[in-house]
């Protein structure tokens, strides 16, 4: 339950590095955003700027705020396409990639992907992704995740009779049934006679958005440590 008292905690998680922490306190704010209004206005300017732009897409439709202090800053918020060209700029430090990627209180790409043995078994395995990709792919697959969907790895969305949805990748089929992986790694087995409809999806598994918890140079470090996976160390 959203309450203006704990404001303080949720700018902090709108600016972190967490995206699913950023996404609840992206929610919780929205829900009492005429109350914090005033609050926020007085945090102004001890708030960073993704903060602040953030904030602007929260109170992006209510007037009150638009004649604010709030967008009196100009805070750009950087583009998917402003990581890419960084990258393509910055060799990165791969070491402090490799940090970044097995960061459970980040991005934590770990949970999903294995690099020589170790990591989540969600998204393919890594080991060999600096000898199957260049650069540009490769910062291209984090940045748009559903520009090029692997090929085994197409996200399902399934409804059963008693109305529940699911959604994963297809891990094992039979006639009879079939095995869903979800982006926390869980399987349900669903039986098939259960199934009122079956749709492909176009969206990844792997979230969009994951480069908005990092600086460029963090991107560009993670970019290098990815290309420096050949094999087996
Ligand atoms: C919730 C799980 C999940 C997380 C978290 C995740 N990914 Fe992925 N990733 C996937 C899935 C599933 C695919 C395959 C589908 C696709 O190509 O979009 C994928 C594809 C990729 C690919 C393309 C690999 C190939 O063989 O085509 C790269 C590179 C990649 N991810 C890197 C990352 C990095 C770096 C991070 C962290 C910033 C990350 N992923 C976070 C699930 C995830």
């Amino acid at each position: 339950m959203p309450d203006v008292q704990a404001l303080d905690a949720y700018l902090d998680g709108l600016g972190g590095k967490n995206p699913t922490l950023r996404a609840a306190c992206r929610k919780a704010i929205g829900t009492i955003r005429d109350k914090a209004l005033p609050a926020i206005e007085l945090k102004l300017n001890g708030l960073v700027p993704e903060t602040v732009a953030e904030l602007q897409k929260i109170y992006a439709d209510n007037p009150e705020a638009r004649k604010s202090r709030l967008f009196e800053t100009t805070a750009r918020e950087l583009e998917p396409a402003d990581y890419l060209d960084f990258a393509l700029e910055h060799d990165g430090d791969a070491v402090r990639g490799r940090t970044i990627f097995s960061d459970l209180s980040g991005v934590a790409c770990i949970k999903c992907h294995r690099v020589a043995g170790e990591g989540g078994d969600v998204g393919p395995d890594l080991t060999m992704a600096g000898t199957q990709f260049g650069r540009t792919e490769l910062a291209e697959s984090i940045l748009y995740p559903s520009k090029a969907i692997r090929e085994g790895y197409q996200r399902v969305e399934v409804e059963t009779r008693n109305e529940e949805t699911f959604e994963g990748l297809v891990k094992a089929e039979s006639n009879d049934w079939l095995t869903l992986r979800d982006a926390n790694g869980r399987d349900r087995r669903i039986s098939k006679a259960d199934v009122k409809e079956r749709r492909n999806s176009q969206v990844s598994l792997m979230p969009e958005g994951l480069e908005a918890g990092m600086t460029q140079q963090d991107f560009a470090a993670l970019v290098a440590y990815l290309v420096s996976l050949k094999g087996r160390p």
